[in-house]
């Protein structure tokens, strides 16, 4: 079907999945099959997820982003009484982590460059306690690795990245993923770039790391349930070595994997598409675009964050109520950490702390952008914008 045929009428939502015919039978044959949570699928699943990023890594599946920054973090040993830098401006799921096992979460504020950490303000926060930096490659672009790697290399720290907008992203070239951090935790989410319904990808150059995560993926038993009933050993048999979780990928939602892994680079060209003419036909607005990817850095465009500019006299709110009322379905990422009740009142933080995400909290729309809208979809929005803050 053509992408004008398939127009989705009367309101452009904000986010769709883009499930097609392959998954639903890859789904249905892995029914059938019988087997249906963690084994042949999500092993294959793993490798294939490896194979795209270029080889040489370890890919431990999980059934969510939460959960593989939570398995990342503790393979890496943060304990209570560590900090951990982390933007605010991120889901409260990158701190949230932090808080599990009994460290802290260090929010600082990011770079109005790249709406991700900010290098001189991770600096500014170590402090004796910093055990680890978890940058979040905010909406699809990454941060500024470089430096981070350098801060983390000259104090010691880990580096464990917040991949979950960030598949596909190239930083300076390189897929995130291949970086010379700790680690890298991807989201398949039901809106991000490839989709599970829920899941997740931890992906190390470590396989000692990778070996540890998958003991706590599974209840820290030694091996996984698909090695248990398929090896020569009783199958009754296995030992608890560590405290574990039940983090454990299915493998319905690997058969449904795999066929979105495929189709990755097509979507994500769809991604670049939608997002340049976005920036196209936006630009006689009074918006700022999002920032772009330099060089041959890449951009995942799991969001499009515009902000309004400075003269637009409606606030963020009436301009997201009008669009609605247009036809088009907004989002705001993020309301930021500080401003969340549980972390402001635990760390005592204000606004003036972090005028950078404040800035940007003030003023960001995050617009629908995803593979299954129409140009026609996208004109809509397009259309709304100019009446909503074209007449300024
Ligand atoms: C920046 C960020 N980190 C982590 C997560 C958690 O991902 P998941 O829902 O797969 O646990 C999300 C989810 O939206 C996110 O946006």
């Amino acid at each position: 079907m053509s992408r004008a045929a398939e127009s989705h009428g009367a309101f452009v939502p904000f986010a769709l999945p883009d499930i097609g015919e392959e998954e639903i039978e890859a789904v249905v044959a892995t029914l059938r099959a019988g087997w249906i949570t963690t084994g042949p699928k999500t092993r294959e699943f793993e490798q294939a997820f490896g194979d795209y990023l270029g080889g040489g890594l370890e890919c431990v599946a999980v059934n969510s982003a939460t959960a593989g920054l939570h398995l990342a973090l503790a393979a890496v040993d943060i304990s209570p009484g560590d900090e951990v830098i982390v933007p605010t401006h991120t889901f409260t799921a990158t701190a949230e982590v932090v808080g599990y096992l009994g460290a802290e979460p260090r929010l600082v504020d990011i770079d109005p460059k790249t709406y991700c950490l900010d290098p001189e303000a991770v600096a500014a926060a170590i402090s004796s306690r910093t055990a680890a930096i978890l940058p979040v490659h905010y909406g699809g672009l990454s941060a500024d690795m470089n430096a981070l790697m350098e801060i983390a290399g000259a104090h010691g720290l880990k580096l464990v990245e917040d991949a979950a907008h960030a598949f596909p992203t190239r930083y300076r070239g390189e897929l995130v993923g291949t970086l010379e951090s700790d680690g890298a935790v991807f989201s398949f989410y039901a809106t991000k770039t490839i989709a599970t319904g829920e899941g997740g990808m931890l992906v190390t150059r470590n396989p000692e790391l990778a070996r540890s995560a998958r003991v706590m993926r599974l209840h820290g038993i030694d091996r996984d349930a698909f090695d248990r009933y398929s090896t020569k050993r009783p199958s009754w048999y296995y030992e608890v070595v560590t405290l574990g979780f039940k983090y454990n990928l299915t493998d319905v939602a690997s058969a449904m994997g795999l066929e979105q892994l495929k189709k990755a680079d097509a979507f994500h060209a769809r991604r670049e598409y939608l997002a340049e003419r976005y920036i196209d036909s936006l630009r006689q607005l009074p918006l700022v675009m999002p920032p772009r990817p330099e060089g041959d850095s890449t951009h995942a465009w799991h969001l499009f964050v515009i902000q309004l500019g400075d003269d637009v006299p409606s606030t963020r709110d009436e301009v997201i109520r009008r669009l609605h009322d247009l036809g088009v379905g907004c989002s705001v990422h993020y309301i930021p950490l500080h401003r969340q009740p549980y972390w402001k009142e635990r760390y005592s933080l204000s606004a003036e702390q972090f005028p950078n995400s404040e800035r940007l909290f003030q003023r960001a729309i995050s617009l629908p952008i995803y593979t299954r809208m129409t140009d026609e979809d996208q004109d809509r929005v397009i259309e709304a914008l100019h009446t909503v803050v074209g007449d300024v």
